[in-house]
């Protein structure tokens, strides 16, 4: 029935999309809501997830995703397993294929696992017999775009040019990224037909960006453009924890600290929450990508100054359980610990590299009793947390995860934890009853008057108890 619909319909071009994950899927929908005379395909070798994004399950969670693939899925918006006819029908082909951080071999930890997007390049040559426009949506290393060009140029007479169109957008806010970009970048060779190539998806953002925000470069540039943008946004983060660390020990009070400096038009506001630690799949991977390459030039001082940032975004982790533990009178065995959130932060099901990953393994290895709670992402926690020993449950319902715990732990800053009725809270928990606010989203002196000891992120800590 669809296939009726998509021949009865001439579209200007046929866009391909290889990869149907966040970047893709959201990516790709919006392009079709924008542009209802292009045909727009996502493809993907996972075939359980082409169905979730034919069905009225989408296989992402992402405010407004929803409506904008109801509008458009079978008119211009169409979701396949068939890769290869797809690769043949489409003039221009996005890549937006996993890369994650390689854990094998030379690199391992630190280098981009390309393994997936190699593949990718290898079966759009293969399945090619015109010419085509190839833009690399994902993360990858500086220079992939040449390796990308050597693989596709290898064997046929097909053309392809290979342009670099990095993701800026963030979860949680992806439809509204997409719609209303601060900029688009579009990197090419400076051919003539790498110009023409490059020209070719200005027009297509044209369709709805303001043409001032679509912003041209060469391809390394634009490569690395998307590494460093990440870099210097976790480096923010990073930074502030690293002055939280500082309040903790003096009495100061991180937040005051960010409003006062974020309020210099220079330093800005944005990103300089103090938290338990930057979590998602971007900035860590992208960070050390970048520590990667840099090491690979010889330039050691640069790499360990970004390198740095993951240090200390580790050292924010283990700082957090160390509180606790010290906070708990040194031991957390048999303590009922409850987490309020399990995404690596607000408006996400995701939990790729989410700190409370690492603040479960951790609670677990010093033997508590973990209750993991989260309005969306308890599926994933299930698969995270899979192979870790310890007892762990896992309840929806705020009040019922926290009954009878000693201490909660606020790992995400969902809005509907400031919003909970903590007197009834505290009524159900063991005492004395504890509250590590990873995110500083809760009314602390509320919560200290209520009787909770309550311990934020670089702000001096409410306690009960009496100092020696
Ligand atoms: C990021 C970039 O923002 C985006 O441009 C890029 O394309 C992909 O990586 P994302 O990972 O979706 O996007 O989330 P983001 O909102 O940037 O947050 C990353 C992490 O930093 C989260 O764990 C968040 O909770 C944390 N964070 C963010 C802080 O701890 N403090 C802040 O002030 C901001």
């Amino acid at each position: 029935m669809v296939d009726k619909k998509q021949s009865s319909r001439t579209f200007k071009k046929n866009i391909l999309c290889i990869g149907g994950g966040y970047v893709g899927g959201s990516t790709m929908a919006v392009m079709a809501y924008k542009c209802p005379r292009y045909k727009v395909t996502v493809v993907d070798i996972n075939r359980d997830r082409i169905n979730q994004w034919n069905s009225e399950t989408l296989p992402i969670y992402e405010p407004g995703i929803e409506e904008i693939v109801r509008a458009t899925r079978g008119k211009n918006l169409f979701f396949s397993a068939d890769i290869d006819k797809a690769i043949r029908d489409a003039e221009i082909i996005f890549v937006s294929v996993n890369t994650p951080t390689k854990n094998f071999g030379t690199g391992a930890g630190m280098a981009a696992d390309l393994q997936y997007w190699e593949k990718t390049a290898r079966q759009i040559r293969d399945a090619s017999d015109s010419n085509k426009i190839i833009v690399d949506k994902g993360t990858l290393p500086v220079k992939t775009a040449l390796a990308m060009e050597r693989i596709l140029t290898a064997t046929k007479d097909v053309q392809f040019d290979v342009i670099s169109n990095p993701e800026f957008l963030a979860e949680g806010t992806a439809v509204r990224d997409l719609l209303d970009p601060d900029r688009v970048l579009i990197g090419s060779r400076e051919t003539p037909e790498g110009i023409r190539a490059r020209n070719e998806i200005v027009e297509i953002y044209k369709n709805w960006v303001p043409e001032g925000r679509i912003i041209t470069s060469d391809i390394w540039s634009s490569e690395l453009s998307k590494l460093a943008a990440n870099a210097f946004l976790a480096q923010r983060i990073s930074s502030i924890n690293a002055i939280s660390a500082i309040c903790e020990k003096t009495g100061a009070n991180v937040t005051q600290i960010a409003h006062a400096i974020g309020l210099d038009k220079r330093i800005g506001e944005k990103y300089l929450s103090a938290s338990v630690g930057f979590g998602g799949s971007c900035f860590q991977k992208d960070i050390l990508n970048l520590v990667y390459l840099c090491r690979h030039y010889g330039l050691n001082e640069v790499a360990d100054y970004w390198e740095g940032i993951v240090r200390i975004n580790n050292y924010q982790k283990e700082r957090f359980i160390f509180t606790m533990l010290l906070t708990m009178f040194n031991t957390l065995v048999d303590k009922k610990i409850c987490l309020f959130g399990f995404a690596f932060k607000a408006n996400t099901g995701d939990t790729r590299e989410s700190p409370a990953i690492y603040i479960a393994k951790r609670l677990a290895e010093e033997k508590a009793e973990l209750v993991i709670s989260d309005p969306q992402a308890i599926e994933n926690a299930k698969k995270d947390l899979a192979d870790v020993d310890g007892k762990m449950r896992y309840v929806e319902d705020p009040y019922e995860a926290a009954a009878g715990c000693d201490a909660i732990a606020v790992m995400t800053e969902w809005n509907l934890y400031a919003k909970l009725d903590y007197e009834k809270i505290y009524r159900a928990m063991a005492k004395p009853a504890f509250i590590f606010d990873g995110r500083n989203i809760l009314d602390h002196k509320r919560l200290f008057d209520i009787g909770f000891n309550v311990f934020p992120i670089g702000k001096p800590k409410l306690s009960h108890f009496r100092e020696r």
